[in-house]
């Protein structure tokens, strides 16, 4: 029940007047519904915000039950195999959150009997853990005095204060998590929390935001300034790098020819096919003459079947794939190739664009 006597704390006039107008909206006007909401049990909350830095709610939503429903607390997780959990994650990318997910549901198996630490800084001791993360998964749990700031929570406080701090510098961070820590409603940070994110999710949106509906409407700086668009200002642009992938499936009497990706690069420990990349677009003319191409099969390879090109955007990479089907009686493949059929291929993890490329184009 919202009681606006408990957020009349030491905060100024300004101050109260945002949280307590926003504890209402949240009260009578927030119909968000998602699965993790209210929840208590920081292994979940744990999940679901790793899983969130990933994706949106919407595709988030069904990866969370998929996890709850095999792994329903943190010691199924930490038994679970790596390649179960791995495929699992599919899909969602930045693999290396997941390894650091199955590193700390271990861990803390291990160390501390499933039992999942409480306070914020050992919660922010866990590896992949950040401020963010710590502070959501402490005051959703616990409700510890931590407010959140992701990106809904400074488009928010950048667009109702008019803040013009660039939310990417470090002067920008440091003044957001003071402004959010100062209106944090401290008696029922759960509750508050969750409710600035939901602002930001569904009313205050980066774009084309319903100012009509938002409860800050008349006082927010953007909204009587027209500037909506302008807030949160960013200092820098992501620089896109575009790199070209080219794809082999290289199939034998043995089977198809696949490896484990073990280098420093995106899709760490996610398995592929034979791979050449060029650092610029060539057709497979070109492509035939780099010495890539003749390290790995005989002078005029035939190349069997030529597939459509997909590209992918990750957060900071262009993936500009191109795929070509090699038959061959024999190989001799690097010693880190291993041979599989469709089937086997089908259990093990991909990448997004690979395991729809198998999808697609190979039938068991
Ligand atoms: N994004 C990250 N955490 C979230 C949460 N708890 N609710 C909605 N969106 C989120």
């Amino acid at each position: 029940m919202f009681d606006n006597s408990l957020i009349r704390q030491k905060m100024s006039s300004n101050q109260y007047f945002f949280t307590s107008k926003l504890m209402h909206w949240n009260e009578h006007a927030n119909h968000r519904d998602m699965p993790w909401k209210g929840e208590k049990d920081p292994y979940k909350i744990w999940l679901s915000e790793v899983i969130l830095q990933q994706t949106r709610v919407e595709q988030g939503w069904a990866y969370y039950n998929r996890f709850i429903k095999k792994y329903p607390n943190i010691k199924k997780l930490a038994a679970a195999k790596d390649t179960d959990v791995f495929k699992l994650w599919e899909g969602l990318g930045y693999y290396s959150r997941c390894r650091n997910l199955l590193y700390t549901a271990r861990l803390i198996t291990e160390k501390n009997n499933g039992i999942f630490p409480v306070t914020y800084q050992e919660v922010i001791n866990l590896k992949g853990v950040g401020s963010y993360t710590a502070a959501a998964i402490t005051s959703f749990a616990y409700n510890a005095p931590h407010a959140v700031v992701d990106g809904n929570v400074s488009r928010v406080l950048s667009r109702v204060f008019g803040i013009a701090t660039p939310i990417d510098s470090t002067k920008g961070k440091k003044e957001f998590e003071a402004k959010a820590d100062a209106l944090l409603d401290k008696k029922q940070p759960a509750l508050y929390n969750q409710a600035l994110m939901d602002l930001g999710a569904t009313i205050c949106k980066p774009r084309s935001p319903l100012c009509e509906d938002c409860p800050f409407m008349k006082n927010c700086k953007a909204f009587v300034t027209e500037s909506q668009h302008l807030f949160p200002i960013k200092e820098k642009q992501l620089k896109i790098k575009n790199r070209r992938l080219h794809y082999f499936i290289v199939e034998t009497k043995d089977g198809y020819w696949i490896r484990k990706r073990m280098e420093n690069d995106i899709w760490q420990q996610l398995h592929e096919f034979v791979l050449i990349e060029t650092d610029i677009s060539v057709d497979l003319k070109s492509l035939k003459k780099t010495k890539a191409f003749q390290s790995l099969f005989p002078a005029n390879q035939e190349i069997n079947e030529e597939f459509e090109k997909v590209t992918q955007q990750l957060t900071h990479q262009a993936i500009h794939a191109s795929f070509y089907k090699v038959f061959l009686d024999k190989w001799h493949p690097g010693a880190d190739f291993f041979n599989v059929s469709i089937k086997q291929m089908q259990k093990l993890a991909f990448p997004k664009l690979l395991a729809a490329f198998i999808k697609n184009y190979l039938r068991p």
